[in-house]
C-alpha cells in the first residue's frame, strides 16, 4: 500500500464521528485495530515481527545475504493518542516509516543491517498515566513493580490488562538483547508548534518535563443547607492551584497545564469530597519546571488550609532535559543537504530511548502549530517530504 491508501486506512480508525478527534488508548478496541493494520503491513511486505516482551511491536526487514547479528536502523513511532487528539501524533512516523522502507526497496538499495519499524506501547500515557511507558519498560527507566501496579480510569492494572494482551506481567521490564540489536533510532513526528518554517526538520532537544497528581480532599456535603463558614470544599484549593500554575509558569519562563481533573462525587448539588487534578509542566531547565510545581504546591497549601481541606502531591513522572545524539543529528542533517534544527517542548519515545542508544528525530512542518486536539494537521506534501527524509536518512544510515 502506498502512504495516501495507508493513511486513508488508519484514518477512520477510532475517530469520533462527531469530530471530537481521536481516541485510541493501549489495549482498547481502536489502538488494537491499529496494531492489526500494522501486522498486515508488515507481512503484507515480508518483514519480520516482533513483540517484545513489554508489548512494543516491530517489523525488521533483513536483506537478502545481511548479517542478521549486525546492529540495526531502527526507526517508527506510536499509533496510541491522547483522549481527542489528531490524526498525525504518532501514526505519521508509522506509516512513513513503512513508506521509507518502500522507497528503499524500490530504488533498488542494499542495507548491509537490518533495519526495522517500532511501533511503541502507551506513548502518551492516556491510559495508564506515565508518557512513554513501551520505550521506559524496554530502556530501564521504570521500576517493572510500578509500571505492573499503574491503573487505568476502570482501576485495572497495567498487569492485569497487558496480560489479557498475552504480555506476562512478571517480564516486564529492560530487554538488553532487544536494546543490543538496535544500532539508532531514528522516529520522524509532526512538530507540535509552530517552530518549523521548512517541510522537514531535525530535533536538537526535548525540554524537562513532568507530571505531578494534587490530591484535595475535603468533606462531601448538601449543597443546598451547609453553611459556607461550616465547608471544607477541595474545589476551592482546586481552582486556586489552577490560577497559581498559570501565574507560576508566567514567571518562571515555563508553562504548566491543568488538563485533566476528577470531582468526587461529581454531583450539581454536592459539595465534593474529594478533587484530583493533573499539572503537566515543562521549561527550558529543570530548576525552572521545579520551582514551577512547587509554587503551585505552596500555593494550593496555603489555599487548602485556609478552607480546612489536605492536600497532597505526587510526581507521576518526570522527563530530564534530552540533549539528542550530536553526531547522530549532524550525519542526519548532512545527508539531508541541511534542514533546521530545534528543540521540541513535547515527550517522544526517542526521548526515553537516547538514553540507551544514539536517537534522532526528523520534524513534519505543522501550519497551524496545533496538536493533542483533533485539529492537528500536516500539509500531504510536506509528510510526502518527510517521507523521502526518512528514506534518505535510513539509507545514509544503513548502507555501508
Ligand atoms: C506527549 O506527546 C507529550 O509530550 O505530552
Ligand atoms: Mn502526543
Ligand atoms: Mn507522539
Ligand atoms: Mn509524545
Amino acid at each position: 500500500m502506498s502512504f495516501e491508501e495507508m493513511w486513508a486506512a488508519l484514518l477512520p480508525v477510532g475517530r469520533d464521528p462527531e469530530g471530537g478527534g481521536y481516541r485510541r488508548f493501549v489495549w482498547t478496541a481502536p489502538e488494537l485495530e491499529c496494531r492489526a493494520w500494522f501486522l498486515d503491513e508488515a507481512r503484507g511486505r515480508d518483514l519480520e515481527v516482533e513483540r517484545d516482551r513489554n508489548g512494543n511491536l516491530f517489523a525488521w526487514w533483513y536483506p537478502d545475504g545481511v548479517d542478521r547479528s549486525a546492529k540495526g536502523v531502527l526507526t517508527g513511532s506510536h499509533l496510541d493518542s491522547v483522549p481527542g487528539g489528531g490524526a498525525f501524533d504518532g501514526p505519521l512516523g508509522v506509516v512513513s516509516a513503512f513508506a521509507a522502507v518502500d522507497r528503499l526497496r524500490e530504488r533498488g538499495a542494499r542495507p548491509d543491517r537490518p533495519i526495522g519499524i517500532g511501533v511503541f506501547a502507551e506513548e502518551e500515557g492516556a491510559r495508564f498515566g506515565v508518557a512513554c511507558l513501551g520505550s521506559r519498560l524496554l530502556s530501564g527507566a521504570i521500576d517493572p513493580a510500578r509500571a505492573r501496579g499503574l491503573t487505568d480510569a476502570d482501576g485495572r492494572s497495567f498487569a492485569e490488562v497487558a496480560a489479557e494482551h498475552g504480555i506476562d506481567p512478571d517480564t516486564i521490564g529492560p530487554d538488553e538483547e532487544l536494546l543490543g540489536r538496535i544500532g539508532c533510532y531514528v522516529e520522524l513526528h509532526v512538530e507540535q508548534g509552530r517552530a518549523l518554517a521548512d517541510p522537514v526538520g531535525a530535533a536538537s532537544s526535548i525540554v524537562p518535563h513532568g507530571r505531578w497528581r494534587f490530591d484535595f480532599a475535603g468533606e462531601g456535603n448538601h449543597a443546598g443547607t451547609t453553611r459556607l463558614a461550616d465547608r471544607h470544599d477541595p474545589m476551592l484549593a482546586f481552582a486556586w492551584m489552577v490560577l497559581a500554575a498559570r501565574s507560576a509558569a508566567e514567571r518562571h519562563g515555563t508553562v504548566a497545564t491543568v488538563g485533566k481533573v476528577d470531582v468526587t462525587p461529581g454531583g450539581v448539588n454536592a459539595i465534593p469530597s474529594h478533587v484530583a487534578a493533573w499539572l503537566d509542566s515543562r521549561g527550558p531547565f529543570e530548576d525552572v519546571v521545579r520551582r514551577t510545581v512547587a509554587e503551585v504546591h505552596e500555593a494550593a497549601r496555603a489555599r487548602a488550609a485556609a478552607h480546612g481541606v489536605t492536600v497532597e502531591l505526587a510526581e507521576e513522572s518526570y522527563t530530564e532535559v534530552v540533549d539528542f545524539n550530536l553526531d547522530l543529528r549532524d550525519r542526519v542533517v548532512k545527508a539531508l543537504g541541511g534542514v533546521p534544527v530545534l528543540p521540541t517542548g513535547a515527550g517522544h519515545d526517542a526521548g526515553i530511548l537516547a538514553a540507551r542508544v544514539p536517537t534522532a528525530m526528523l520534524f513534519v512542518r505543522n501550519p497551524t502549530g496545533v496538536s493533542h486536539a483533533p485539529s492537528e494537521y500536516a500539509e500531504e506534501d510536506d509528510c510526502l517530504a518527510g517521507v523521502e527524509a526518512l528514506a534518505t536518512v535510513l539509507n545514509d544510515l544503513a548502507c555501508g
